[in-house]
């Protein structure tokens, strides 16, 4: 695996392959890499030839009172780790060779960048959305892999792909889980050991949102209302706990098609968001 930290020398070393017509695969990622991550790295080894791996933490997706500086950050271990996952090139650029002295563009995406993790987070999906334009950019992949965990920031991407034309297929891949059912996340690092246990608050709602439906349950609010019984036992309060379209995130009345049940909670020091998509049937896709 090759590092590379500014755009020309990322485009020098995909230009072999962009000559061969060798397919080329985009995992971006803000590093601490862990089995998520590395799932979407494996996936894009099987789908594509040449798989580039970006490692950038991007600032202007934080807001000044978030936690740009405590992110971790280990790029010795990630490079391993990339490596061994299928990694072909490592994209680490600086904060200037992405944000040069005046820079002035943002590219926003209207719509499904407002509720939710939008309204929490003033902001957040514009810088998501700038850089994921300018990763595409630099990196011009046929394919870029991105996680269903942030799966409002997959819609946003998606929206922003077909809006703009850019030439990329998006592929969403499924959240990777401790085996006890907490999402993977980089900042699952902020969790103290005493609030592990209550970090299961997030996942559980899911799945008692997945049985109501499953019981028979189709009105939204009684479903997010089911959902809320294993985070009050818990002691864990939602930041929102919504029943939501996949695509566009407006809420919706009731479970007569596929939905998105997407919960946010603070627990101890860590902000946690996890989702899953519930069919009619109660079934997960
Ligand atoms: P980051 O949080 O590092 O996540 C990188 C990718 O890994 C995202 O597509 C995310 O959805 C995916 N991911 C995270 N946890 C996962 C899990 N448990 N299972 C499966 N996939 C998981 O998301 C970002 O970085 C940034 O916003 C980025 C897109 C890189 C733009 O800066």
């Amino acid at each position: 695996m090759r590092t590379v930290r500014t755009v020309a020398e990322l485009r020098e070393a995909l230009a072999p392959a962009r000559r061969d017509g060798a397919t080329i695969g985009l995992v971006p990622t803000m590093g601490a890499l862990h089995a998520g991550h590395l799932s979407l790295i494996e996936a894009a080894r099987a789908g594509t030839d040449v798989v580039v791996v970006s490692l950038f933490v991007n600032p202007t997706q934080f807001a000044p009172d978030e936690d740009l500086d405590a992110y971790p950050r280990d790029e010795a271990g990630d490079a391993r780790a990339a490596e061994g996952a299928g990694a072909d090139v490592l994209f680490a650029p600086s904060v200037a060779e992405v944000y040069p002295d005046g820079f002035a563009t943002t590219v926003r995406v209207a719509g499904v960048s407002d509720p939710l993790e939008g309204a929490r987070r003033p902001g957040h999906f514009d810088g998501v959305a700038t850089v994921v334009t300018k990763l595409l950019n630099m990196v011009q992949p046929d394919v870029a892999y991105f996680g269903r965990k942030d799966a409002q920031q997959l819609a946003v991407i998606r929206r922003l792909v077909a809006d703009l034309n850019l030439p990329v297929r998006i592929e969403g891949c499924p959240t990777v889980r401790e085996p006890d059912g907490l999402a993977m996340s980089s900042r699952n690092a902020y969790l103290a050991p005493e609030d592990r246990p209550r970090a299961l608050a997030l996942s559980r709602a899911l799945e008692a949102a997945r049985e109501a439906v499953a019981a028979g349950t189709t009105d939204a609010a009684a479903v997010a209302a089911a959902a809320r019984v294993p985070m009050d036992e818990l002691g864990v309060e939602p930041e929102y706990l919504a029943v939501v379209d996949p695509e566009t995130f407006q809420p919706v009345t009731a479970v007569d098609r596929d939905v998105l049940v997407a919960v946010a909670a603070r627990v101890g020091r860590a902000r946690l968001i996890d989702n899953a998509t519930i069919r009619p049937d109660g079934s997960v896709p």
